[in-house]
């Protein structure tokens, strides 16, 4: 039986100048799946992110989001229809703590602001005390517990990264859109990343839209993977046939054709005798945007 369409992206296209981020981007993600978002550097993925968060707006396309035309909502009424994200670069404040953080991002669902809990203004204790018991479960949910009082900022960079992914969860969402989520995790901490994914989508029927250049977690977790490059839809499917197609490796080997990215320069990589071919989406390097060198 065919799930329900959470999310309908139709026809976006997003120009700056004379330079078109997005070209008539049209995808869908059904409800309880995981959907990969990849495609070289500068292909647009996190543009995309930011027209479907409404920080960006498009000059053309629409965006539905659980059967509604959400298109021309600011960013804040997105999330409280259910959209939640991660950042490319962390979201979370380095000067908070872990439980701050998380409570900070609770407030987009609390009902009143957040310095209105903090100055225990009538009506927001009782419920401050609920998000603080919120706040408690996620952080264990996420093996936080030992760092929750200690300042984001003195933490290890995986560990702020998983301080974000509880963040997002904290607006209680319907849809979690992370950007890079395993970007400068350590491998061991990739797997457990893996792990963490298919739980929410398991046990908590979360459905999650990630952009991710870390194949081997591409394709052990996403159920449908679309391909961007120059703004366009290169293609979509599964992750193993994704992994194969031609054209796929082709524009990943285009985008890193530099020393390491192929040992012959461009052709496409042949299939190991006991195993898929190498896939060569692999981070190029440190960011333009000063984020960590991957780790594939
Ligand atoms: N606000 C902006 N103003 C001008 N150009 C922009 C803006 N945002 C993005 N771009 C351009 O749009 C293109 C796509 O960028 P984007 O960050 O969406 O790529 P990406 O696929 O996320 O790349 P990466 O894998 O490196 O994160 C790039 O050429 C970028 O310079
Ligand atoms: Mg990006």
């Amino acid at each position: 039986m065919s799930r329900r369409q959470l999310l309908k992206v139709e026809g976006l296209s997003l120009r700056f100048g004379g330079l078109q981020v997005l070209d008539d981007l049209s995808l869908t993600v059904r409800e309880g799946r995981i959907v990969g978002l990849i495609g070289p550097n500068g292909a647009g993925k996190t543009s995309c992110f930011n027209c479907l968060t409404g920080i960006y707006r498009p000059q053309g396309g629409r965006v539905f989001f659980d059967g509604k035309d959400v298109s021309h909502l600011p960013t804040h009424r997105r999330a409280r229809r259910g959209i939640a994200r991660t950042w490319q670069n962390l979201g979370v404040i380095d000067a908070l703590t872990v439980t701050e953080n998380v409570m900070l991002a609770q407030h987009q669902r609390a009902g009143y602001s957040a310095l209105a809990g903090m100055l225990g203004l009538a009506g927001t204790w009782h419920r401050e005390r609920e998000l603080r018991r919120d706040a408690a479960e996620i952080i264990e949910y996420f093996g936080l517990e030992d760092v929750a009082d200690e300042r984001a900022g003195e933490l290890p960079y995986g560990v702020r990264k998983t301080c974000d992914m509880a963040m997002a969860l904290a607006t209680d969402p319907k849809m979690l859109m992370l950007d890079e989520p395993a970007s400068g995790l350590s491998p061991e901490e990739a797997l457990a990343l893996g792990t963490t994914l298919r739980e929410l989508r398991d046990r908590l029927r979360l459905t999650i839209l990630m952009i991710e250049h870390h194949v081997p977690l591409v394709a052990d977790v996403c159920d449908y993977v679309y391909v961007l490059n120059f703004g366009r839809l290169l293609t979509e499917g599964e992750p193993e046939a994704i992994q194969r197609h031609p054209e796929v490796i082709a524009a990943y080997l285009g985008g890193a054709a530099e020393p390491g990215a192929g040992s012959d320069g461009g052709t496409v990589p042949v299939a190991a005798a006991d195993g898929p071919p190498d896939w060569p989406l692999v981070p190029e390097g440190p960011h333009s945007d000063g984020r960590p060198d991957g780790t594939a």
